[in-house]
């Protein structure tokens, strides 16, 4: 395994306090809980403050995995976190003596593997965690969009509502390395009462689609849907997301 992917965003409890203003609940939530109707067990791989997996916790058993103390400890105080087992460990290495019925990644996790070997670790940690008749899925944006060009400090502004410390400015201001695919990129973050900034960098991976095809055949699944959006439309070429729907090979 190579670098730690445990960005300062995550591990900082001064930074992982502003997750949940900045990532309130989307389509991909949605997405995923409609996903698990018949599941009776899941696991979440990178649960972050572990907002999904608490929803899902109300009518199955899961188990939510991360590595940053502080993102797990915002978790297990959300209400109806007692009901998660969360465990904090690394999805490129974990191995929990248990298989599940949905294995998913939400919020770009695959992204924060940083190679090739990383991304295929964590691709062996979901076959190795899924029941015969299991599924998975997980999200990674698009490289061919190239969002991340024209973006910066200024154009990035923008502000949240934080529920203890009021109003705040974000920003988030990236560089893409093109040799490695890897964008760094520095969230900062403005408490407009006190003018007390945080920030932190972190990095992500972009991996194209037929790359990903060929890393989740090697680790023994099936794709038996491309998706392009967590809205539930079909990938094509141009689409802003490639989430891969699947099983055990
Ligand atoms: C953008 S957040 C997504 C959190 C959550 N899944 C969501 O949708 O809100 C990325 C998460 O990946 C976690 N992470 C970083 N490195 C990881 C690793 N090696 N294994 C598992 N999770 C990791 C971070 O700690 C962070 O909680």
């Amino acid at each position: 395994m190579s670098e730690p992917t445990d960005d300062g965003l995550y591990r900082d409890p001064d930074l992982a306090q502003f997750y949940d203003a900045a990532n309130t609940w989307g389509v991909d939530f949605d997405y995923c809980m409609a996903l698990a109707t018949d599941a009776a067990s899941v696991l979440d791989l990178g649960c972050g403050t572990g907002e999904l997996a608490t929803a899902l916790a109300q009518n199955r058993a899961v188990t939510g995995v991360d590595p940053a103390a502080a993102m797990l400890d915002i978790a297990r105080k959300r209400p109806g976190g007692h009901e998660v087992t969360w465990v904090q460990a690394d999805a490129r290495s974990v191995r929990l003596d248990d298989r599940f019925d949905l294995v998913l990644l939400t919020g770009h996790v695959f992204q924060v593997f940083l190679t090739g070997k990383d991304q295929k670790a964590a691709l062996s940690t979901i076959a190795a965690h899924l029941k015969p008749n299991g599924r998975f899925i997980f999200d990674s944006r698009n490289p061919v969009l190239r969002t991340w060009e024209n973006r910066n400090r200024r154009n990035s502004l923008h502000q949240l509502d934080h529920p203890q410390l009021g109003r705040i400015e974000a920003w988030n201001e990236p560089s893409f390395d093109e040799t490695t695919s890897i964008l760094t990129y520095e969230n900062g973050y403005r408490v407009l009462d006190t003018g007390k900034v945080f920030s932190a960098s972190a990095q992500i991976r972009y991996t194209p689609q037929d790359e990903l095809a060929d890393m989740i055949e090697s680790a023994g699944l099936v794709v038996e849907k491309w998706l392009g959006g967590w809205e539930g439309n079909p990938y094509h070429p141009m689409a802003e997301e490639i989430i891969p729907f699947g099983r055990l090979a």
